[in-house]
């Protein structure tokens, strides 16, 4: 308990699925969590969820792919909460298909959040945390960056790039004591997987070791490691959190 008491953490996309399992965790390890996600209706109904649990938590509605929506939004966590000391880059999106049939827009909008977003919102981040001197930044990238899967190229390009990212970022904050590791989340039962139909789902979990689908929880987990003091001589790593599948 309390292992990242007190402090400011602000999780992006995290209305529903992975992102809102993190900020349950990370508030139920005594943090202030700012949720940050596309739609007030949800983000309120995820705030009050967490207010209920007796949980201390902030929601602000903007889209990461606007800088001009994360500035006011960053400013805004400023000013009411101080700082901020944890950020998860966790929005993220899907647009599937064959390279052949991938349409401009579906290569272009997955690049917009996944690679992005996360570029905006880490730079802004940042900003806050060179001056204190200390953060944690974990950007939640996945299992298909690190291996690859046909009809997905343009989101495996954007997780395989977060990688890349999470590491140049390591090498500039370090002197900042700024960490920044990813997290490569397999299979998860979410929103984003609810659709696969149940063959898939069962052909997935047969190459999987472990054999089962994660649950957000699993990948929460993960998160505060990186986030709490646990990991404080760790920087520029990706975990895997996927029951064995990719062993690298
Ligand atoms: N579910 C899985 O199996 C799985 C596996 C590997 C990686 N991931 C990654 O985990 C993250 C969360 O996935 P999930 O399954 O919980 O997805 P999800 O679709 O359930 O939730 C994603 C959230 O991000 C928000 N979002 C989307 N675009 C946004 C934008 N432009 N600005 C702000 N918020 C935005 C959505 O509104 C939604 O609340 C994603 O980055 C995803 O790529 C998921």
């Amino acid at each position: 308990m309390n292992r990242i008491k007190d402090r400011i953490a602000v999780i992006t996309g995290s209305a529903r699925g992975i992102g809102f399992s993190i900020a349950e965790s990370f508030a139920a390890e005594g943090a202030t969590v700012i949720i940050l996600d596309l739609f007030k209706e949800a983000v309120d109904e995820a705030v009050a969820k967490l207010i209920s649990q007796g949980y201390k938590a902030d929601g602000f509605t903007g889209n990461v792919t606007k800088p001009d929506d994360m500035e006011a939004v960053f400013n805004a966590v400023v000013e009411k909460h101080k700082t901020v000391d944890i950020l998860v880059n966790n929005a993220g999106i899907t647009k599937d298909n064959l390279i052949l049939r991938m349409k401009e827009e579906e290569w272009d909008a997955v690049i917009a959040v996944n690679l992005k977003g996360t570029f905006i919102c880490t730079q802004k981040a940042f900003k806050i945390m060179m001056k204190q001197r200390s953060g944690s930044i974990i950007n939640i990238a996945s299992v298909i960056g690190l291996m690859g899967n046909a009809g997905q190229a343009n989101y495996a390009a954007t997780k395989g790039g977060l990688i890349a990212f999470t590491k140049s970022c390591a090498k500039e904050f370090a002197s900042r004591n700024v960490r920044v590791n990813a997290v490569a989340p397999g299979f998860i039962q979410t929103e984003m997987t609810s659709s696969l139909p149940a063959e898939v789902v069962e052909s997935y979990a047969k190459a999987i070791p472990l054999g089962k689908m994660g649950l957000p929880e699993d990948v929460a987990k993960l998160c505060l490691f990186f986030a709490a003091d646990d990991s404080t001589y760790i920087t520029g790593q990706t975990l895997a959190v996927d029951g064995g599948l990719t062993m690298y």
